[in-house]
């Protein structure tokens, strides 16, 4: 599994053959948008945490240049399906097998108005298991109990945590997160996008290694493989 960084919540996933982009927030950022044209992107799936401009800004241009289906809840599903695009509904708990592995949409403390402030259900993040990799996309959301539940389930290789405090967890609770899913291994996300969220990399980095764990933090474009 290959997981590429386009800035905020942006990630493109590539397992085998499919192409898999999440939380699309790439023209609107002012680091990624000179460096990522979102037309060169390919997707076979989109996967929306929630409704958030900073996640789903680009995913309308991407889904009319692939056809890829969008997945989500059921709200932001029905959004997009009255638009005309290919959608997969899913919600809290629920897991479907794909053709590339399965995906489950869990719990997140958040809130996922549309750009519009109308309502884009309840956020969540997605657990993806392909063959003997499972990764956990936490999405936008605080520490909260229901992250103890993933390792009764699964064995992640990879956390995706956001850390740059105000809106999601800061990295001291993210951390904690990264104990309650019991994954040492996690990349960071939603960090330095905007004024609110601007971390110091060095300090965040020591704070995980000080705790035992990884913490990776990409440039845009930048991968890691699992
Ligand atoms: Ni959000
Ligand atoms: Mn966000």
């Amino acid at each position: 599994m290959k997981i590429t960084f386009y800035g905020q919540n942006s990630l493109a996933i590539q397992i085998k053959d499919t192409h898999i982009i999440v939380d699309p927030f790439i023209t609107g950022n002012d680091f990624s948008k000179d460096k990522v044209d979102i037309m060169d992107l390919k997707a076979d799936y989109i996967l929306l945490t929630h409704a958030h401009q900073d996640h789903i800004l680009d995913a309308e241009a991407i889904a009319k240049n692939t056809g890829a289906t969008i997945v989500s809840n059921y709200e932001i599903s029905n959004h997009y399906e009255d638009k005309g695009f290919k959608v997969h509904p899913m919600n809290h708990g629920g897991n479907w097998n794909f053709n590339f592995g399965s995906v489950k949409y869990v719990n997140a403390i958040h809130t996922s108005s549309f750009p519009d402030g109308s309502y884009g259900g309840q956020p969540g993040g997605f657990i993806i298991t392909a063959g003997d990799k499972t990764i956990y996309i936490a999405g936008d959301t605080a520490l909260t109990m229901d992250m103890k539940l993933i390792p009764l389930q699964y064995k992640l290789d990879l956390a995706i945590l956001p850390i740059g405090d105000n809106f999601t967890m800061g990295i001291d609770d993210a951390i904690l997160a990264s104990d309650f899913v019991e994954c040492n291994n996690v990349l960071g996300v939603h960090y330095d996008t905007f004024g609110y969220i601007k971390i110091d990399h060095d300090q965040a980095k020591k704070k995980f290694e000080k705790a035992g764990k990884k913490l990776h933090l990409l440039e845009i474009s930048e991968s890691i493989t699992i």
